[in-house]
């Protein structure tokens, strides 16, 4: 058995030599780094669900991005947690230039003017009804063009604040136009648009709503996120984000979605994100903490297949472990 020409362990024979041949290296320059917060100066109190995320209060949610940014993160996405009493039917709240989202924004930036900030829109954590639309309160319907005005007013007031990037990730038809008209018409023409483009109904969220307490009241998310047994429709949102105007597109959960995340970067010409969701890091450090893994090596693991499947950007909220690693 001398006699064989190619052999692909040559490739693998050292460390330097696999390093060499490593087609997908993790970068800290595209991680996002989902960060949650409370109207309170003080309060610090971990997510049961998410051991090792916590939400913080105002001034210690700075110091937190103090640390994000000495180990080298350069990008973060803000989720605030509202009071109960601000919640409504019709999520007001959620474009209330004094608004707590938007304090914390411009509050960030004035604090850390080089780090880009990301913040979401959808109504669901400002909406008594915990939907990303309007519900309507007859039929129950979540309703999509009278949505449509609310994100608008939420992104003009986000953009007012001082964010970087915008994140829909509400799955309204048509919002990601809406949004880009009305920026352009009051002259933020700079402000990027993240599209949660193939966003999925997914179980995989439980988590981040025990995290803001934003669980639907009624029903489900099914009439406006995807179906998870879908794959060519995700390139049709993709086509309508894409003429719609969005910078980048984001594909949501990622672990059980590695074939839309190749799909997209396989059939588009802009930036593809992955969020690595909630329950994908909950699974994890359940299991290492259980002592049934390798909390890092997983986590190594993980994000490079989501990178090799074709994720130029990841938001995951294992970004400070991760930080630590590469820095
Ligand atoms: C809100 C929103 C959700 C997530 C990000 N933005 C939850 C949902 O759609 O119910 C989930 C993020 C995660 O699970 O980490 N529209």
């Amino acid at each position: 058995m001398n006699n064989l020409i190619i052999r692909p362990r040559r490739n693998r024979s050292s460390q330097a030599m696999r390093d060499l041949v490593s087609e997908t290296k993790l970068s800290l320059n595209d991680i996002i780094a989902p960060v949650f917060c409370v109207d309170r100066n003080g309060f610090k109190s971990e997510i049961a669900s998410m051991p090792g995320q916590f939400r913080f209060g105002p001034d210690l949610l700075m110091e937190e991005i103090k640390c994000l940014t000495d180990y080298g993160i350069k990008c973060i996405s803000l989720f605030p947690a509202i009071d109960e009493k601000l919640k409504s039917p019709q999520a007001a709240e959620s474009y209330n230039q004094n608004g707590f989202n938007q304090k914390m924004i411009t509050l960030i930036k004035e604090k850390f003017p080089n780090l880009l900030v990301m913040s979401d829109i959808a109504l669901d954590p400002y909406s008594s009804d915990g939907h990303d639309g309007l519900v309507d309160q007859v039929s129950g319907e979540i309703i999509n063009d009278e949505t449509l005005v609310i994100l608008g007013k939420m992104a003009l007031a986000q953009a007012k604040a001082g964010s970087d990037i915008l994140g829909p990730s509400d799955m309204m038809d048509g919002r990601v136009g809406y949004i880009r008209t009305i920026l352009d018409e009051n002259n933020f023409k700079n402000v990027s648009i993240m599209s949660y483009t193939a966003k999925y109904a997914s179980a995989f969220y439980g988590p981040f709503r025990d995290a803001l307490d934003s669980a639907p009241k009624n029903g489900d998310k099914k009439s406006y996120q995807m179906d998870y047994a879908n794959r060519r429709e995700a390139l049709r949102e993709a086509e309508l984000d894409i003429a719609e105007g969005a910078d980048i597109l984001m594909v949501k959960p990622a672990l059980s979605y590695l074939d839309i995340i190749s799909d997209l970067k396989q059939n588009t010409q802009i930036p593809i994100a992955a969020y690595n969701v909630s329950g994908e890091y909950a699974m994890i450090v359940a299991a290492a903490r259980n002592g049934w893994l390798n909390q890092e090596k997983i986590m190594l693991e993980v994000l490079t297949s989501i990178k090799r499947a074709g994720a130029d950007i990841i938001l995951t909220y294992f970004a400070k472990d991760l930080a630590k690693i590469l820095h």
